[in-house]
């Protein structure tokens, strides 16, 4: 699986986004080191502060499921703070694949994404 094709993935998981707030679809594929692809689609809420992005969607059904180890990420829209920790937890070389369209994809580890990532 190829970072453009990763991409496409997110793109239309995108589509199944819950965003009646905001009106801004994010979608996220993760990419296991065993080769499987997870999907996520924010889901907001009306109490806005307990929304959930895509990345952490995905992620989380990826653990759900029993993986922990993680080649990359691709997400439709640059990744919050937030999401940057919650990735970094499973690794500093994860890397994080955005762009505004799959022609046009820029890839970085987590690390370099969020310098002083907290681990305990
Ligand atoms: N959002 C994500 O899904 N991922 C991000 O990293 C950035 C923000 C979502 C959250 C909210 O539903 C919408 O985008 C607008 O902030």
């Amino acid at each position: 699986m190829n970072d453009k094709e990763l991409y496409i993935k997110a793109t239309a998981a995108a589509e199944n986004a819950y965003a009646p707030y905001s009106d801004f679809r994010v979608g996220a594929a993760v990419l296991t080191m065993d080769g499987e692809v997870f999907l996520g689609a924010n889901v907001e809420n009306a109490s806005y502060g307990a929304t959930i992005c895509a990345e952490r969607v995905a992620i989380a059904s990826a653990v759900a499921a029993g993986n922990r180890d993680f080649e990359a990420i691709a997400v439709t829209a640059p990744p919050c703070g937030i999401c940057r920790q919650f990735i970094f937890e499973f690794g500093d070389n994860i890397r994080v694949i955005t762009g505004p369209d799959a022609d046009h994809l820029e890839s970085e580890t987590i690390s370099a994404l969020l310098p002083g990532g907290f681990h305990l």
